[in-house]
C-alpha cells in the first residue's frame, strides 16, 4: 500500500514519527512537507529530533495569508498526487497543512484518513475549528483520538468510517518518556501562540499580564508569532518572564516534566501535561481537548489574571485516567488503514463496507471503555 502523508507546521511533525514507522512496516509512506513551517526550530530541527525520516517533498509554501497558504499548498499537494498516485492520502489534526491535504485528495478521487478526526472547540473565529469540521467532512476515514472525538461525529453524522485509535501524540510521548529527566527548579512553562491570542496587542497584554502572576518565574519558548507580535507592539514583559528561542522537542518535553505548572494555549502542550500529570492552565476560555478540564488537570482561565492566580495553586486531582490510549495508537492506525485499502483493492460482498471494528488490532468504533 501507498500512503501519501502530510506534514506542514509544528504539531504534526512532532506527532508523524510513531505513525511514519507504523505505516513503514505495511507499506510505503510518501512523506510530503508543505513548507507551512520552515524555521530550523520549528521544522528541520523537530524532524531530527523525533528520528521522523526526512521527508520526500518539500512544497515550500511559506508564511502567507490563510487563502494564499491553502490554495497554494493544495496546488503543489496536487501535483505529487497526480505524480505518485498513492492509495490513499493521510493528514492530522488541523492546520492549513491538513485541510490543503484533504482538498487535494477530494479534488483527485483519493481516499481521504483524518488523523485526530472528531475535535471541536465550537469557536468561530479560529481557523484550526474550520479546518477540522472540513477535513471531516471531506475524509473516508475518520480516526478519532478519544471517545469524545468519536460522539462529535457521531452527533454530525458524517459519511466516513469512524474508530477510536488513541492520540499519536501519546505514542510519542510515551517512546521519550524513559529517556527525559525533568528540568530542575521552581517554574511555570509558558507557551503562546493561538491567533486570538496574539492578533490584538490588548489581549496579548493580558496573556502577560496573567502569566506576571505566576508564584514561579516563567519560563517561555516563544513561537515566532508571538515573538514578532510582542516586538511590533512593545508590549511589556514583566521580568518575572523569561522569553526563550522556541526549544527542541526533547527539551520542551524535560521542561514539561520538571514545571510546577504550565500555561498554554497549545492543543498539544494541553495534552502534554496531562500525560506527565503536570497542572495545566488553559488561556483560552475552550479546549477541543474537553476530557483534560473534566478531569480537573486543565483549568480554563481565559485572560482573567484573577482566575490564574486562584487556579495556579489548586490541589492536583488523585485520579488520571488514560484518556489519550495506550501508546499504541499508531500500529492501530497503520492497521486501519491497510485493512481500508485491501477492502478497497477487493471490494466484495463479505468486506465491502466492513469496518475494521472486530479486529483485534483496532479499538472498536464503540470502544469507550478501552480507550480509558
Ligand atoms: C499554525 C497552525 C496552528 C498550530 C501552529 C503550531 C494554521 C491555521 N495554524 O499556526 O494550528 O497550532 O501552526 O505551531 O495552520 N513563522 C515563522 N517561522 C516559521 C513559521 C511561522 O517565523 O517557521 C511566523 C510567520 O511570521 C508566520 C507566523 O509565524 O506568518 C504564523 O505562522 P502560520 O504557519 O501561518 O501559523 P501558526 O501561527 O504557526
Ligand atoms: N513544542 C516544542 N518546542 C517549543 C514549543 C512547543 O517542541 O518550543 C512542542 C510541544 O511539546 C508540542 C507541540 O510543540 O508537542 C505543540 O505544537 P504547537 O504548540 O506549536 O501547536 P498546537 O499543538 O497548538 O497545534
Amino acid at each position: 500500500m501507498r500512503v501519501l502523508s502530510v506534514i506542514g507546521a509544528r504539531p504534526e511533525i512532532i506527532q508523524a514519527a510513531p505513525v511514519s514507522a507504523a505505516l513503514a512496516a505495511v507499506g510505503e509512506e510518501i512523506l510530503v512537507h508543505t513548507g507551512q513551517h520552515y524555521d530550523e526550530a520549528m521544522s528541520d530541527g523537530q524532524i531530527a529530533d523525533t528520528g521522523l525520516p526526512k521527508p520526500h517533498y518539500n512544497l515550500g509554501v511559506g508564511s502567507r495569508t490563510r487563502a494564499q497558504q491553502l490554495g497554494l499548498a493544495q496546488k503543489r499537494l496536487a501535483e505529487v498526487i497526480d505524480q505518485e498516485r498513492p492509495d490513499v492520502v493521510l493528514v492530522r489534526g488541523d492546520t492549513n497543512a491538513t485541510l490543503s491535504g484533504a482538498r487535494a485528495a477530494a479534488a483527485a478521487g483519493v481516499p481521504l484518513v483524518h488523523v485526530e478526526a472528531g475535535l471541536r472547540s465550537r469557536r468561530k473565529d479560529m481557523p484550526e475549528e474550520s479546518n477540522r469540521v472540513q477535513t471531516d467532512r471531506l475524509a473516508q476515514l475518520l480516526l478519532a483520538p478519544t471517545a469524545g472525538a468519536r460522539r462529535n461525529l457521531l452527533d454530525e453524522e458524517l459519511a466516513g468510517e469512524i474508530h477510536v485509535t488513541g492520540d499519536p501524540l501519546c505514542d510519542t510521548l510515551e517512546q521519550w518518556r524513559a529517556r527525559i529527566q525533568p528540568a530542575g527548579g521552581d517554574y511555570l512553562l509558558a507557551t503562546v501562540h493561538r491567533n486570538y491570542n496574539t492578533d490584538h496587542p490588548e489581549r496579548l497584554q493580558e496573556v502577560l499580564a496573567c502569566l506576571a502572576r505566576s508564584p514561579w518565574p516563567v519560563l517561555m519558548p516563544l513561537h515566532p508569532r508571538t515573538r514578532a507580535r510582542i516586538t511590533e507592539w512593545d508590549l511589556q514583559v514583566s521580568p518575572w518572564i523569561r522569553l526563550l528561542a522556541p526549544v527542541s522537542y526533547s527539551r520542551m518535553l524535560a521542561l514539561e516534566r520538571g514545571a510546577n505548572a504550565i500555561a498554554t494555549d497549545s492543543g498539544g502542550v494541553q495534552r502534554e501535561a496531562y500525560m506527565w500529570g503536570v497542572p495545566c492552565l488553559t488561556l483560552r476560555e475552550e479546549t477541543e481537548w474537553t476530557d483534560t478540564v473534566s478531569t480537573g488537570w486543565n483549568t480554563l482561565v481565559g485572560v482573567d489574571a484573577d482566575a490564574f492566580q486562584e487556579a495556579v495553586g489548586r490541589p492536583t486531582p488523585s485520579k488520571r485516567p488514560p484518556i489519550f490510549g495506550d501508546g499504541r495508537a499508531a500500529p492501530r492506525i497503520a492497521a486501519i488503514v491497510a485493512d481500508f485499502i485491501h477492502r478497497q483493492a477487493s471490494p466484495s460482498p463479505a468486506t465491502t463496507g466492513r469496518p475494521l471494528a472486530a479486529s483485534s488490532s483496532s479499538f472498536s468504533s464503540s470502544s469507550e471503555e478501552v480507550v480509558v
